[in-house]
């Protein structure tokens, strides 16, 4: 039997990320025991806001270099109440994902089984998304600045940059992802009524690279509009892509109407692996329920699905998706989605089911 082994770098960072982080590597220890030709090793990274307090950085200055030989990177979630957002998320998490490329922010969100949608008549199925969202410029670039700081003619811009390159190439990722699901359908998300410089070339990307891929139905939608559509017509969507602020905000709005931003992950790619990618739930360190064993790993968990599939491991990342949706079929759910169980619950329940099918599967092999 040849090993295929994998280098992960975890950096659970601050809040939940630290717990959640923990018991995602648990759950993976687990399934390398029913996959043994599959080794993860982990190596775990102290950065954060703590470090930050101690040393003046969110990560050594070196940092880059140091995560750049591993396979990919777990993330856990990055900010505390006592350092200001924009350093520690600056100085962490935007740095790799910028330092490394990661261009292309892919999330899947879909109606668990057991997990309540907020939408009326949501039967399952009826809301199965993948938000692709634009990582790497647009109202994310940093540019801009402050002048005439403290005077009251004081000014600051915040300039959304869009290249044909980044364009392009995310565009081409959501037409390729689409491609991938069953409807291939593709939604391109737009704001060129108002904004009629950079959003205007976006839509006229969208069309020229829509050519290579005669196969994908695609239509496009203004990003007010489109929550409206989210919320009242959810079937009627599949793929999404949209600039990297448009689709922040409609990521909280799907993870919501998928019953909670809890089982919410993401996958921060680089999809030409120049650089390792970078995985991590969508929900934030959650500093008011940090440290309860309350918070819901299941986010998490799924970021770990993503990651195996990213490094090829199809079967391992099914056998954990098929855990995750048996554990919460069995109702075995923490608050957030109307359940009473703890971090420890679930997570105890998805390693069960991990080694339940081992047994099923020695006893039917
Ligand atoms: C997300 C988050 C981040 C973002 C924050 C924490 C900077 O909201 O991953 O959606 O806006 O990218
Ligand atoms: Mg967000």
């Amino acid at each position: 039997m040849s090993i295929r082994e994998y280098a992960i770098a975890a950096i659970p960072a601050d809040g939940i990320g630290i717990e959640m982080t923990e018991a995602t590597i648990e759950v993976l220890k687990v399934l390398e025991r029913r996959f043994p030709d599959i080794r993860l090793n982990f190596e775990t990274f102290d950065w954060g806001s703590d470090y930050y307090k101690k040393h003046g950085e969110m990560m050594p200055a070196d940092g880059l270099k140091t995560l750049e030989p591993f396979d990919a990177i777990l993330f856990g979630a990055v900010g505390t109440p006592d350092v200001p957002d924009h350093i520690s998320l600056w100085g962490l998490r935007l740095e790799i994902c910028q330092g490394f490329d990661q261009y292309a922010n892919v999330r899947p969100t879909r109606v668990l089984p057991g997990i309540a949608s907020p939408l009326r008549n949501c039967e399952p199925g009826d809301l199965d998304w993948v938000i692709v969202r634009e990582n790497s410029e647009g109202e994310y670039s940093g540019m801009g600045g402050r002048a005439h700081r403290g005077h009251p003619e004081e000014v600051g811009t915040e300039v959304s940059i869009f290249t044909r390159t980044g364009v392009n190439r995310i565009m081409r990722f959501a037409f390729h992802t689409a491609q991938s699901r069953p409807r291939k359908l593709l939604t391109v998300v737009t704001k060129s009524n108002a904004q009629r410089h950079g959003m205007v070339m976006w839509d006229e990307i969208a069309a020229e690279v829509a050519k290579e891929f005669p196969d994908v139905t695609w239509d496009r939608m203004l990003v007010d509009a489109m929550t409206a559509r989210m919320t009242l017509n959810p079937k009627s969507l599949d793929t999404i892509v949209a600039t990297n602020l448009h689709a922040d905000i409609l990521s909280d709005l799907a993870g919501a109407l998928a019953g909670s931003l809890g089982v919410a992950p993401t996958a921060n790619i680089d999809p030409e692996r120049r650089y390792p990618s970078m995985f991590e739930p969508i929900h934030g360190t959650a500093i008011d329920i940090a440290g309860k064993g309350i918070a819901n790993p299941i986010a998490s968990f799924w970021t770990a699905v993503e990651m195996l599939d990213f490094l090829g491991e199809q079967a391992a990342a099914d056998a954990l998706m098929t855990a995750i949706e048996q554990t919460t079929w069995a109702g075995i759910l923490t608050p957030d989605v109307g359940g009473k169980a703890g971090t420890v619950d679930v997570t105890n329940a998805v390693v069960s089911a991990i080694l339940d099918s081992d047994v099923q599967r020695k006893s039917v092999g």
